[in-house]
């Protein structure tokens, strides 16, 4: 098959490399020239495990290209995806379709033949109405169909999400449009991956309620966290005890320092406002996405706390800076929120991150120092903060840490160590949501 992916941007490039590595025939389009040209090159843009390999296997095998222009590759292509961004719009917090319509008005006047075009970006639902309704404007007699067939890739695990996925979602009632996306999925049967297959806006709508509904869980198990700190429970064993319920599962349920990344934070106030434009708002996310941002700045005054009550003139190390291991992806990252709070009371922030560092120049602060790795962020530290679980940061040499740092307090946001092991060390040491009360501390709700 033909496949077209219009945006080689996260989205784009993992499912092209991926669609490409099916045996389709698969052509990545973008506008920033510089970017197809690295991308010709064998150059990835972004980090993500196992992607540049796949892109360098499948465009050597002549199966996977890049290009600047749409025109030909679409012309020539039955499926042409849209995997374009859909930013936060500022202001009002709904998704900028800009680009896809954009994207839609030149497809139009590309078509030739019967084409599907697909939305794989992230879109409230009635945006593949108005891709529908800008292309046979611009083309009434053009033969093609607009299906809705949302990602659900974990960045990080992408690749491995993209060929072995939980399901695939359809969304047309255009029996030709469905065959055609059948075939593309085709590879995926062998896996025995669910195909649901039903309407457009329904399939809109499914992206947007499982990434809130993922959001919720998160969110209330961090709630939980921090209700086990003041009763002296342990939220891990909570989240054990609440997954072994088949009903509920065992996954989502980390407690943190609150979700971030590109598609939580964007999906649910894009979800929040469809829902309020159609006059049926959703409570349950509005709480939630309220209650993680204001998580975000409380972990500032966790570590606060964790020093005393003050850091004025203190310096603290942050280890991790991404919203989450395996990526370079500083958007929405809880570590933006919390070196803000810090420096805002006084500290000064000493940072390291495996692979999120230039990004994160572009979006901390100026003052913050940048170190080759944790020992060297450590040093001189009156506290070290665990932001982010990557796995170096599970195996640190303890005693080492403890000699470099001016001061042994260790905030472990992601409960990466046991709390014994730590302290056994000579380390204050603060996690989440393991709260282990002295007796007397105890009191609400016990008997007289
Ligand atoms: C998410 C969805 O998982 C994916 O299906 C969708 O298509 C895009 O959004 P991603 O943003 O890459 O993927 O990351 P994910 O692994 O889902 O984590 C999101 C955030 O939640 C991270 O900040 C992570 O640290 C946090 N998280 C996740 C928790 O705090 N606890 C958990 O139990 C799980």
């Amino acid at each position: 098959m033909k496949i077209v992916m219009v945006g080689s941007g996260y989205v784009g490039l993992v499912s092209g490399a991926c669609l490409a590595d099916f045996g389709h025939d698969v052509t990545c389009i973008d506008k920033l020239e510089g970017k197809i040209e690295a991308l010709k090159r064998g150059e990835i843009p972004i980090f993500e495990p196992g992607l540049a390999d796949l892109v360098k296997t499948n465009a050597a095998a002549g199966r996977l290209s890049f290009t600047t222009d749409l025109s030909g590759p679409v012309s020539r292509a039955d499926a042409v995806f849209i995997a374009v961004g859909t930013p936060s719009r500022r202001g009002d917090g709904f998704a900028d379709l800009s680009y896809v319509y954009a994207a839609a008005r030149e497809i139009a006047q590309a078509l030739d033949g019967y084409t599907v075009i697909v939305t794989k970006s992230t879109v409230p639902v009635g945006t593949g109405d108005e891709v529908e309704r800008i292309v046979r404007e611009l083309r009434p007699e053009a033969d093609f169909a607009v299906v809705s067939n949302p990602e659900f890739l974990r960045e990080g695990a992408a690749i491995e999400d993209f060929k072995r996925p939980d399901r695939i979602v359809i969304g047309t009632e255009d029996l030709r449009a469905q065959g055609v996306m059948g075939d593309v999925y085709r590879p995926l049967y062998l896996n025995s991956a669910p195909i649901l297959n039903t309407s457009r806006r329904t399939a809109e709508l499914t992206k947007y309620a499982a990434n809130a509904f993922l959001a919720t869980k998160i969110t209330f198990i961090n709630e939980m966290a921090d209700l086990c700190e003041q009763v002296g429970a342990n939220v891990q064993d909570v989240a054990r005890g609440m997954g072994l319920d088949n009903r509920i599962g065992s996954k989502f349920l980390h407690a943190g320092p609150g979700y971030g990344g590109s598609c939580f934070p964007k999906d649910t106030l894009a979800l929040i406002k469809t829902a309020q434009d159609y006059g049926t708002p959703t409570r349950i996310v509005e709480t939630v996405a309220a209650v993680n941002d204001q998580r975000k700045r409380a972990m500032g005054r966790k570590v606060v706390a964790a020093c005393g009550g003050s850091v004025r003139d203190k310096t603290i190390a942050v280890l991790g800076l991404t919203f989450k291991p395996g990526t370079d992806d500083m958007r929405d990252a809880p570590s933006l929120s919390i070196v803000t709070a810090l420096q805002d009371a006084g500290a000064r922030i000493r940072a390291f991150d495996p692979e999120g560092m230039e990004q994160a120049k572009a979006l901390l602060p100026p003052e913050v120092i940048y170190c080759a790795d944790a020992y060297e962020c450590v040093a001189g530290a009156d506290a070290a903060v665990i932001v982010t679980e990557w796995n170096i940061f599970r195996a640190l040499d303890l005693d080492r840490v403890r000699s470099l740092m001016n001061a042994a307090v260790l905030v472990d946001l992601r409960n990466v160590y046991r709390a014994e092991q730590v302290r056994a060390k000579g380390f204050t040491y603060v996690d989440i949501g393991r709260g282990v009360l002295e007796p007397a501390a105890k009191g609400v709700g016990q008997a007289a």
